[in-house]
């Protein structure tokens, strides 16, 4: 493995340290959520301690702290997807209310009864029921890109899926449920040539890959502040900002406004017109920190050494009889699904849990994945950039022994 300084990292980490069963820690549920640094878990804690109270509001001492804080940590979001401006930055609990804000808003501006939203037959619940539901509000069409049997986007289907009704489309960047990294910057360019707008779910993509939101051009990228090693309950929606402005309101309330009279109130300016009440003031500050602690260590870095410790648990996994990988694109992220001949995925997670290994077992809230490959369930490991090639070997050779065990 490289030079990749996954020592000093796993220090930072004071979870890594627990043990379970009396086994080492082995996590390998990081596509659910990842585990925290000291620098997130500190700077909450102080936070609290020293500069905590409500932002935006006060004129005294720790208000202006906690606001400075706060919007300090909206500046370094805007730097790690290099948006343009911070306007565009907008809190909110996590990728799932940022699709829901998006379907809300800029869904029921500009969708009517016969257009047309395409997504992707390898999407998360998330960006598949608020598109269901601005459907059924609207009288909309959900159309759906096909994929073939490795897991990968069958492009051509998918721009053929394009046409004049299409209002939006809506992709994930990276599958939670089998790695697929989506060519993002081919299905941008080929919607922009039809002036269509595409969200980006980057809840999966964003601790793997470096990001820039100029450079893909996509219309909105969201994701979960949880996945990227900050706090859980905070995320991000990045919208260009002239869309932001067009688009009404998702929630009304304090902080969203300019003024409010019984008759009529007009709203605030951006990015306050989307942050109806107080928000997750310690969180954000948190994800601000993960952000310094990433951007220290450098996300190009965290790509190679991931994809890495992908191609060795790979080549590990290929070699198990009976075991057979879900998901086998050729661009993937950091994301091992398999399926074993008749071990359920249930009881992998369990035995794999009684030597101290994570694991997530499930239909990794996509549904409609596992009816494709006809399989109930898949066991996902997935991998963050302080796990090892010796934890993957401990997660290797529980496999082995279950399939003894269950013969
Ligand atoms: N979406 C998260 C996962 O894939 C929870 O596990």
């Amino acid at each position: 493995m490289t030079n990749f300084p996954v020592a000093n990292i796993r220090a930072d980490f004071p979870i890594l340290a627990e043990k379970i069963r009396n086994k080492p820690l082995v996590y390998l549920d990081n596509a659910a959520s990842c585990q925290k640094p000291n620098a997130v878990i500190d700077s909450i804690s102080n936070l609290y301690r020293h500069d905590y109270a409500n932002i935006h509001r006060g004129v005294h001492t720790l208000s202006v702290r906690s606001t400075d804080k706060f919007e300090a940590a909206r500046e370094k979001v805007r730097g790690f997807i290099n948006a343009i401006s911070s306007k565009e930055i907008i809190f909110v609990r996590g990728t799932t209310e940022a699709i829901n804000l998006i379907a809300q808003t800029y869904g029921k501006a500009n969708i009517k009864a016969g257009d047309e939203i395409i997504i992707t037959a390898m999407e998360h619940h998330s960006n598949i029921v608020p598109w269901q539901m601005l459907c059924e509000q609207t009288g909309a069409v959900l159309k759906v890109a096909p994929m073939n049997m490795q897991g990968e986007l069958i492009y051509d289907a998918f721009e053929a899926l394009l046409n004049d009704k299409t209002r939006l489309v809506a992709v994930a960047h990276m599958s939670n449920a089998l790695g697929t990294i989506n060519p993002v910057q081919k299905i941008i360019a080929a919607a922009h040539a039809k002036a269509i707008p595409v969200m980006l779910d980057g809840a999966q993509a964003i601790p793997h890959l470096p990001i820039d939101v100029q450079e893909l051009d996509c219309d909105f990228y969201v994701f979960s502040g949880h996945k990227l090693y900050g706090p859980s309950g905070i995320g991000v929606m990045y919208g260009k900002q002239a869309l932001l402005e067009a688009m009404p309101p998702y929630q009304g309330g304090g902080d969203m406004i300019k003024t409010v009279t019984f008759e009529k109130s007009t709203y605030a300016g951006l990015p306050y017109k989307f942050e109806a009440g107080t928000p997750s003031i310690a969180d954000v500050v948190g994800l601000g920190a993960a952000i310094d602690y990433l951007n220290n260590i450098g996300m190009a870095a965290i790509a190679g050494y991931e994809n890495e410790l992908l191609v060795y648990a790979t080549g590990q996994a290929l070699q198990i009889k009976g075991l057979k990988i879900i998901g086998t694109a050729t661009d993937k992220g950091a994301i091992l699904s398999f399926v074993l001949d008749r071990i359920h995925p249930h009881d992998i997670g369990t035995m794999l849990d009684s030597l101290g290994v994570a694991i997530r077992a499930g239909h990794h809230c996509a549904m409609p994945v596992m009816d494709f490959y006809q399989v109930p369930a898949t066991a996902r490991a997935s991998f963050a950039m302080y796990n090892t090639k010796e934890e993957i070997d401990v997660f290797i050779s529980g496999i082995k022994g279950l399939i003894e065990v269950f013969g």
